[in-house]
């Protein structure tokens, strides 16, 4: 598709905060102060997408609060990436049921990843007819418009098209107070990874203009914001689809030239289109924090083919040795799936063999979760749930030791890091982040909190460090 039929023309978003002041002046006549709750799921994509939308609602005259039942409107931001997320909104949705019959008023919205699923909008039309309105990630932009529609009719709308997705500029937007920020800088994703529904739900890889990125990351920089994560599907292929030559290394190096104290960061990266020029550009830029989410799914080479991933298990390698050369303290976090269908044991074990081969910090395993309508949800899958579940406590016995002995290896050492929130833990109020993202929790007073510090380790376990600041 063209570029000009990508993004969405500022007519059309300007055309948005018309039915904002109209849903504004909707409930100011009837002398309300509308509430909403708004619950995100799933990655941090969507956690930026549920940002817009509550910029949207903001900027409709609502406010916010995390009780459903005194909300006039309640919003289910959906992941659809395993099974197991699905059930929750569902559940949730039940729990709704109730609020809705105190309340024949309150609006209820279903929208995110699910919402794009041609079997769930189905099911909510038919069997939940609590829900008001239900749009996909790719019509996030105009849900002013949609929320009017039901405000005017209070008919049902879903708005479940299969459009490819634009590029929406200049949506307003409610962001965590604090010093972490997330930019998305492309939508979609083109890779169809066997045993993904990311693609089915998100549209095709689009990028954002570097100007308006670069604008974005300044502002934030400006206003305070110290720990600012790039996002996308798969980072590593920004650009492709603006054929200007300019690619993710060429958007570090511009970022980087932002002056202020920062670091930025960024995931996910995919190994198929991770180059050393990428590591190149992440040891040259001091803003660029010296760590790496590289999901490599799988150990074994058969299993990886099999998952359309498009790399081998010594590229993964060779890929890891070089960034490591270049970076020598880099902290390296992966993505990982068992039990994908035909996986035998001895495939298995050489995921638990590549795990204690690189020795991650870090490692997000997920049990396989067959999604309907990709392509491994049609594989023969016979291996037993309870034989998947001993491989995965395999792998997380090793991971976790590994990861305790990291963490005991920083006991005695001063580190640097960034104060961004309390911790809720009594004895040690304080969370921070060092540069590798490790969690450091600190003794401390909250005004800290937005500063860099030096921290002396005093302990830790698997999933964190303890410190003081010096
Ligand atoms: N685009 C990112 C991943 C997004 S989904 C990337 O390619 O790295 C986050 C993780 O969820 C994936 O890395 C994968 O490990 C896991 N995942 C995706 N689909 C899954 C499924 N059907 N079952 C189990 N885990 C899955
Ligand atoms: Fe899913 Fe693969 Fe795309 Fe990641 S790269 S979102 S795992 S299809
Ligand atoms: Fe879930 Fe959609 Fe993210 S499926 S993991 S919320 S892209």
């Amino acid at each position: 598709m063209k570029r000009e039929e990508i993004v969405i023309p500022a007519e059309a978003i300007a055309r948005q905060r018309d039915f904002q002041e109209k849903i504004k002046a909707l409930f100011s006549a009837r002398q309300a102060h509308p509430l909403a709750c708004v619950e995100t799921f799933g990655c941090q994509q969507n956690v930026a997408d549920g940002q817009r939308i509550m910029g949207m609602l903001a900027a409709c005259g609502f406010t916010f609060t995390e009780e459903a039942r005194e909300a006039d409107l309640v919003l289910l931001n959906t992941c659809a990436i395993r099974e197991h997320a699905e059930q929750r909104v569902f559940g949730n949705l039940g729990i709704l049921t109730h609020s809705k019959r105190e309340n024949p008023e309150q609006i209820i919205v279903l929208c995110g990843c699910m919402a794009q699923e041609p079997r769930v909008a189905e099911r909510v039309k038919q069997s939940y007819r609590l829900v008001d309105l239900v749009f996909g990630p790719q019509a996030l932009w105009k849900f002013p418009e949609l929320l009017w529609q039901v405000c005017e009719t209070r008919k049902r709308v879903f708005s479940i098209d299969d459009e490819h997705g634009g590029i929406a500029e200049g949506l307003p937007v409610v962001r965590e107070r604090g010093v972490k920020a997330w930019v998305s800088i492309m939508y979609g994703c083109n890779n169809f990874c066997s045993y993904c529904i990311v693609p089915y739900v998100r549209g095709r890889e689009r990028s954002r203009d570097p100007a308006a990125v670069l604008a974005e990351v300044r502002e934030l920089v400006e206003a305070g914001y110290r720990d600012i994560t790039l996002l996308g599907q798969n980072v590593n292929s920004y650009g492709n689809d603006l054929d200007a030559g300019y690619h993710f290394p060429d958007l570090l190096r511009d970022i980087d030239q932002i002056p202020g104290d920062y670091w930025i960061r960024f995931m996910s990266s995919h190994p198929k289109d991770a180059t050393p020029q990428l590591f190149d550009t992440m040891a040259d830029c001091a803003h660029v924090a010296k760590q790496l989410h590289l999901p490599f799914q799988s150990g074994n080479n058969r299993v990886l083919g099999e998952m359309n991933r498009r790399y081998t298990r010594e590229k993964y390698l060779e890929l890891i040795h070089y960034a490591r050369s270049r970076m020598p303290g880099l902290v390296l976090t992966s993505d990982v799936i068992i039990g994908f269908p035909g996986e035998t044991r001895a495939e298995a074990m050489d995921t638990v063999s590549l795990v204690e081969e690189v020795g991650f910090d870090a490692l997000f395993t997920f049990l396989y979760s067959p999604r309907p309508g990709t392509k491994a949800a049609a594989m023969p899958d016979p291996t037993p749930r309870e034989e998947k579940q001993r491989w995965f406590d395999q792998l997380l016995e090793v991971q976790n030791a590994h990861s305790a002995a990291i963490h005991a290896g920083y006991v005695g050492k001063t580190l640097r890091v960034l104060a961004d929130g309390e911790s809720g833990d009594e004895a040690y109020p304080l969370s921070s982040r060092t540069e590798g993202n490790r969690l450091v929790r600190l003794k401390g007073d909250k005004s800290l909190i937005g500063q860099f510090l030096h921290v002396k380790i005093t302990g830790s376990n698997t999933w964190a460090l303890y410190g003081e600041p010096v």
